[in-house]
Protein backbone atom coordinates (compact mmCIF):
# COMPACT_ATOMS: atom_id res chain seq x y z
CA UNK A 1 0.00 0.00 0.00
CA UNK A 2 1.32 3.39 -1.03
CA UNK A 3 2.46 5.26 2.23
CA UNK A 4 0.74 8.23 2.74
CA UNK A 5 2.60 9.37 5.87
CA UNK A 6 4.96 11.30 3.95
CA UNK A 7 5.74 14.18 5.72
CA UNK A 8 7.91 17.46 4.32
CA UNK A 9 8.82 21.08 5.84
CA UNK A 10 7.17 23.85 3.90
CA UNK A 11 7.50 27.87 4.72
CA UNK A 12 5.50 30.80 3.39
CA UNK A 13 8.28 33.39 3.07
CA UNK A 14 9.05 36.74 4.32
CA UNK A 15 7.52 38.22 1.00
CA UNK A 16 4.30 35.48 1.00
CA UNK A 17 3.89 36.54 4.38
CA UNK A 18 4.02 40.59 3.47
CA UNK A 19 1.36 39.99 0.56
CA UNK A 20 -0.92 38.52 2.07
CA UNK A 21 -0.65 35.13 0.58
CA UNK A 22 -0.55 33.22 3.85
CA UNK A 23 -4.13 31.53 3.45
CA UNK A 24 -3.40 31.39 -0.78
CA UNK A 25 -0.62 28.99 -0.16
CA UNK A 26 -2.41 26.89 2.48
CA UNK A 27 -5.60 26.62 0.53
CA UNK A 28 -3.51 25.18 -2.59
CA UNK A 29 -1.67 22.41 -0.11
CA UNK A 30 -4.97 21.55 1.48
CA UNK A 31 -7.02 21.25 -2.07
CA UNK A 32 -4.20 19.30 -3.05
CA UNK A 33 -5.17 16.99 -0.55
CA UNK A 34 -1.87 17.33 1.75
CA UNK A 35 -2.48 17.27 5.79
CA UNK A 36 -0.83 20.16 7.82
CA UNK A 37 0.04 18.21 10.69
CA UNK A 38 2.37 21.55 12.10
CA UNK A 39 2.40 25.13 11.49
CA UNK A 40 4.42 28.24 12.91
CA UNK A 41 4.37 31.90 12.86
CA UNK A 42 7.64 33.10 13.62
CA UNK A 43 11.05 35.17 12.65
CA UNK A 44 13.86 33.07 11.52
CA UNK A 45 17.14 34.28 13.10
CA UNK A 46 20.65 34.47 12.13
CA UNK A 47 21.99 31.26 13.35
CA UNK A 48 18.59 29.20 12.30
CA UNK A 49 18.90 31.11 8.78
CA UNK A 50 22.54 29.74 8.32
CA UNK A 51 21.75 26.32 9.36
CA UNK A 52 18.70 26.01 7.23
CA UNK A 53 20.78 27.55 4.45
CA UNK A 54 23.98 25.55 5.37
CA UNK A 55 24.31 23.85 1.60
CA UNK A 56 24.56 27.57 -0.11
CA UNK A 57 27.17 28.65 2.43
CA UNK A 58 29.64 28.94 0.09
CA UNK A 59 27.51 30.88 -3.15
CA UNK A 60 27.73 34.02 -3.59
CA UNK A 61 23.90 34.80 -2.97
CA UNK A 62 24.36 32.96 0.33
CA UNK A 63 24.23 36.25 2.41
CA UNK A 64 21.62 38.39 0.92
CA UNK A 65 19.69 34.83 0.96
CA UNK A 66 20.72 35.26 4.73
CA UNK A 67 19.17 39.00 5.03
CA UNK A 68 16.23 38.22 3.19
CA UNK A 69 14.85 35.25 4.99
CA UNK A 70 15.34 37.03 7.95
CA UNK A 71 13.40 40.14 7.15
CA UNK A 72 10.11 39.40 8.37
CA UNK A 73 8.28 36.85 10.14
CA UNK A 74 7.41 33.71 7.96
CA UNK A 75 5.04 31.13 8.13
CA UNK A 76 6.78 27.28 8.97
CA UNK A 77 4.70 24.25 8.41
CA UNK A 78 4.71 21.19 8.23
CA UNK A 79 2.60 18.96 5.86
CA UNK A 80 1.97 15.39 5.20
CA UNK A 81 0.41 13.17 2.42
CA UNK A 82 1.51 10.39 -0.06
CA UNK A 83 4.84 11.89 -1.66
CA UNK A 84 4.16 14.90 -0.11
CA UNK A 85 7.89 16.33 -0.50
CA UNK A 86 7.96 15.94 -4.14
CA UNK A 87 4.02 16.43 -4.75
CA UNK A 88 4.87 20.02 -2.89
CA UNK A 89 7.74 20.75 -5.13
CA UNK A 90 5.20 20.16 -8.01
CA UNK A 91 2.64 22.96 -6.98
CA UNK A 92 5.47 25.27 -5.93
CA UNK A 93 6.75 25.41 -9.40
CA UNK A 94 10.52 26.31 -10.17
CA UNK A 95 12.86 28.06 -8.34
CA UNK A 96 12.87 31.44 -10.23
CA UNK A 97 9.81 32.61 -10.41
CA UNK A 98 10.06 34.08 -13.96
CA UNK A 99 10.88 30.30 -15.30
CA UNK A 100 8.02 28.86 -12.84
CA UNK A 101 4.69 27.22 -14.78
CA UNK A 102 1.84 29.36 -14.77
CA UNK A 103 -0.75 27.48 -12.11
CA UNK A 104 2.11 26.42 -9.89
CA UNK A 105 2.75 29.58 -6.81
CA UNK A 106 5.71 30.93 -7.50
CA UNK A 107 4.71 31.11 -11.72
CA UNK A 108 1.25 32.73 -10.47
CA UNK A 109 2.36 35.01 -7.67
CA UNK A 110 6.30 35.55 -8.26
CA UNK A 111 8.52 37.92 -10.47
CA UNK A 112 12.21 36.83 -9.88
CA UNK A 113 14.66 34.70 -8.29
CA UNK A 114 15.38 36.42 -5.02
CA UNK A 115 11.14 36.40 -3.73
CA UNK A 116 9.80 33.41 -4.64
CA UNK A 117 7.48 32.67 -1.98
CA UNK A 118 7.58 29.66 -0.64
CA UNK A 119 10.30 27.34 0.88
CA UNK A 120 9.83 22.74 0.61
CA UNK A 121 11.96 20.97 1.46
CA UNK A 122 14.22 19.36 -1.57
CA UNK A 123 12.76 15.91 -2.91
CA UNK A 124 16.23 15.55 -4.77
CA UNK A 125 18.17 15.23 -1.25
CA UNK A 126 17.74 12.62 0.77
CA UNK A 127 16.62 13.04 4.46
CA UNK A 128 16.10 16.74 3.49
CA UNK A 129 12.55 16.43 4.83
CA UNK A 130 13.20 14.95 8.03
CA UNK A 131 17.04 17.02 9.16
CA UNK A 132 14.43 20.63 7.88
CA UNK A 133 11.15 19.52 9.94
CA UNK A 134 13.67 18.84 13.10
CA UNK A 135 15.45 21.83 12.86
CA UNK A 136 12.28 23.71 12.87
CA UNK A 137 9.76 21.82 15.23
CA UNK A 138 9.36 19.63 18.52
CA UNK A 139 8.25 16.20 18.09
CA UNK A 140 5.84 17.45 20.44
CA UNK A 141 4.21 20.50 18.56
CA UNK A 142 3.26 17.65 15.37
CA UNK A 143 -0.06 16.64 15.36
CA UNK A 144 -0.64 13.07 14.67
CA UNK A 145 -5.03 12.90 13.15
CA UNK A 146 -7.14 11.82 10.86
CA UNK A 147 -8.35 13.78 8.24
CA UNK A 148 -11.84 12.29 7.16
CA UNK A 149 -11.23 13.40 3.62
CA UNK A 150 -8.26 11.22 2.85
CA UNK A 151 -10.26 8.29 1.54
CA UNK A 152 -11.73 10.67 -1.07
CA UNK A 153 -7.99 12.02 -1.91
CA UNK A 154 -6.09 8.28 -1.81
CA UNK A 155 -8.13 6.17 -4.06
CA UNK A 156 -6.40 3.53 -2.63
CA UNK A 157 -8.03 4.42 1.44
CA UNK A 158 -11.41 4.35 -0.29
CA UNK A 159 -14.01 1.81 1.64
CA UNK A 160 -16.26 1.83 -1.77
CA UNK A 161 -15.66 -1.04 -4.41
P1 LIG B 1 14.25 27.16 -1.45
O1 LIG B 1 15.36 26.30 -0.91
O2 LIG B 1 14.29 28.57 -0.94
O3 LIG B 1 12.91 26.52 -1.30
O4 LIG B 1 14.40 27.30 -3.02
P2 LIG B 1 14.83 26.17 -4.04
O5 LIG B 1 15.05 24.86 -3.35
O6 LIG B 1 13.85 26.20 -5.17
O7 LIG B 1 16.21 26.76 -4.56
P3 LIG B 1 17.67 26.56 -3.94
O8 LIG B 1 18.57 26.15 -5.05
O9 LIG B 1 17.65 25.75 -2.70
O10 LIG B 1 18.07 28.06 -3.57
C1 LIG B 1 17.64 28.66 -2.37
C2 LIG B 1 17.20 30.08 -2.65
O11 LIG B 1 18.34 30.86 -2.98
C3 LIG B 1 17.99 31.82 -3.95
N1 LIG B 1 18.89 31.68 -5.07
N2 LIG B 1 19.54 32.69 -5.59
N3 LIG B 1 21.20 34.31 -7.23
C4 LIG B 1 21.17 33.01 -7.46
O12 LIG B 1 21.79 32.46 -8.32
C5 LIG B 1 20.28 32.19 -6.59
N4 LIG B 1 20.11 30.88 -6.68
C6 LIG B 1 19.22 30.56 -5.71
C7 LIG B 1 16.56 31.58 -4.37
O13 LIG B 1 15.75 32.57 -3.78
C8 LIG B 1 16.25 30.21 -3.82
O14 LIG B 1 14.91 30.12 -3.39
MG1 LIG C 1 16.26 24.60 -1.67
Amino acid sequence: MTDHDERTFVMVKPDGVQRGLIGDIVTRLETKGLKMVGGKFMRIDEELAHEHYAEHEDKPFFDGLVSFITSGPVFAMVWEGADATRQVRQLMGATDAQDAAPGTIRGDYGNDLGHNLIHGSDHEDEGANEREIALFFDDDELVDWDRDASAWVYEDLADHD
